[in-house]
């Protein structure tokens, strides 16, 4: 066996269609992120968010400045990222706008409530995170919501909804 230290990874020339390819094979935590209240709630499929850090409990958001709900997340400071079971397929492919719907009509399915802010929180979400935008930060295309959790809700037992390969999937136990 040699010792030699293996070489480093080779880089290789690349533009944005490669780094959307490469991308494709990075599973997604499946979401819909909203904001507002009725009748003027506004919502989106989301897979860039993730957990920011757990004092004082705060999560992150990356929306694109073109999507519906990107402006009231901002006038209203507040957002519910909402993580997604494979029960929501249907709601995970309405909000992210394939049946052509927009807005507020979107929330016609599914069961909603409000936490603390005032924006939808999924009934039966795997886990909702009630939150008041504490920073907002403009990065090319979109725009970093960093939120403080007010309120959170989480169900047991259920399984979540992921997104790899272009297709969305269920994750299986080793
Ligand atoms: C699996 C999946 C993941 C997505 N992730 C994001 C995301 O992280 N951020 C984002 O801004 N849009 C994301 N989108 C796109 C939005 O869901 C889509 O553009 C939506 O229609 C925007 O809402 P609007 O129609 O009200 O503008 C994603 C779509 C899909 C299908």
């Amino acid at each position: 066996m040699s010792s030699a230290t293996p070489p480093p990874s080779e880089a290789i020339p690349f533009d944005a269609a490669e780094f959307r390819a490469a991308m494709r094979h990075v599973p997604g935590t499946v979401s819909i992120v909203t904001t507002g209240q009725a009748p003027y709630r506004h919502g989106l499929t989301l897979t860039a968010g993730c957990s920011l850090s757990a004092a004082p409990p705060s999560v992150l958001v990356c929306v694109n400045r073109s999507a519906g709900a990107h402006d009231t997340i901002l006038s209203s400071g507040a957002f519910c990222w909402n993580i997604l079971g494979v029960e929501h397929l249907d709601l995970a492919l309405k909000f992210s706008g394939q049946d052509g719907s927009k807005g507020d009509i979107r929330f016609a399915d599914g069961l909603w409530c409000d936490l603390k802010t005032g924006a939808p929180s999924l009934i039966g979400a795997v886990c909702s995170f009630d939150c008041r935008v504490v920073n907002a930060y403009s990065e090319s295309s979109h725009t970093i919501f960093t939120g403080e959790v007010v309120a959170q809700t989480t169900r047991t037992g259920c399984e979540p909804l992921v997104y790899v390969g272009g297709s969305f999937a269920a994750l299986t136990a080793l």
